[in-house]
């Protein structure tokens, strides 16, 4: 005789699974201002992060520039070479070479200051100093807050090819000394380091104290500090909304 198998579930079977709904996914820490979302670079970045414009390749024939800007960035230790042409006559930018050990974000953002500073005949030397990292960041379509100390790499690799032009061609006047203020005689931080605390991510006072320890036994100085961070949060991050 068949047994009639039963209907009844057995106590140890597996429970039915249905649909699984997926866990709200965790905000983003890292948001892309101008595109939207987070690490996803636009189009635009991934362009000039595969096809660099301007950039350098192999051996490199220094005396055909007229000059050269080195900088490091303290946030991660990555390095930025700028080698410059100049009408010493109308004192535009003719040629922007580069060349880094930086990452994508650096790439893409020096490459698109390359075009900016070298299109339309070359841009004077005035003008090149005024662009913004948010001057780049909108030609690109944007990238990840966490990535804009990459995009100044460039910048500041620029500001130091220009010195150094001035210093060859005897326009001491002209050289541009940044960041090396004193702020709080009683830590030694200088202007230099609340920019770096900033980009790094430091946008309030009790985050850049937390990092620099500006003005913690010297209160005379918070003001100043404030302002600072206020200054370099917008140029880095743009206005608040
Ligand atoms: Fe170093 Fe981007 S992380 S240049």
């Amino acid at each position: 005789m068949i047994k009639k198998q039963s209907k009844t579930k057995k106590p140890d079977a597996k429970p039915k699974v249905g649909r699984v709904r997926p866990k709200p996914r965790a905000k983003a820490d890292v948001v892309n201002k101008y595109a939207g979302g987070s690490w996803a670079y636009t189009q635009i970045v991934k362009d000039h992060f595969f096809k660099p414009r301007n950039f350098l390749p192999g051996d490199i024939k220094t005396a055909k520039y007229d000059a050269e800007g080195l900088v490091g960035s303290p946030a991660c230790g990555d390095v930025m070479r700028v080698w410059l042409k100049i009408d010493p006559k109308t004192d535009k930018i003719k040629q922007f070479k580069w060349r880094t050990f930086g990452c994508a974000s650096a790439v893409a953002a020096t490459s698109m200051l390359s075009v900016m500073v070298t299109e339309k005949g070359g841009m004077k030397i005035e003008k090149a100093l005024k662009i913004r990292p948010q001057d780049i960041m909108k030609r690109l379509g944007g990238l990840p807050n966490r990535k804009i100390h990459c995009s100044v790499l460039g910048d500041k690799a620029l500001l130091c090819a220009v010195n150094n032009w001035f210093k060859k061609t005897g326009q001491l006047d002209r050289v541009i000394i940044e960041g090396g203020r004193l702020i709080d005689p009683a830590t030694k931080v200088t202007e230099a380091d609340i920019e770096e605390a900033v980009l790094e991510g430091a946008v309030t006072l009790l985050a850049v104290q937390k990092r620099t320890k500006v003005g913690i036994g010297n209160p005379a100085c918070i003001p100043q500090v404030e302002d600072l961070i206020r200054f370099y949060k917008e140029k880095y991050f743009g206005p608040e909304k």
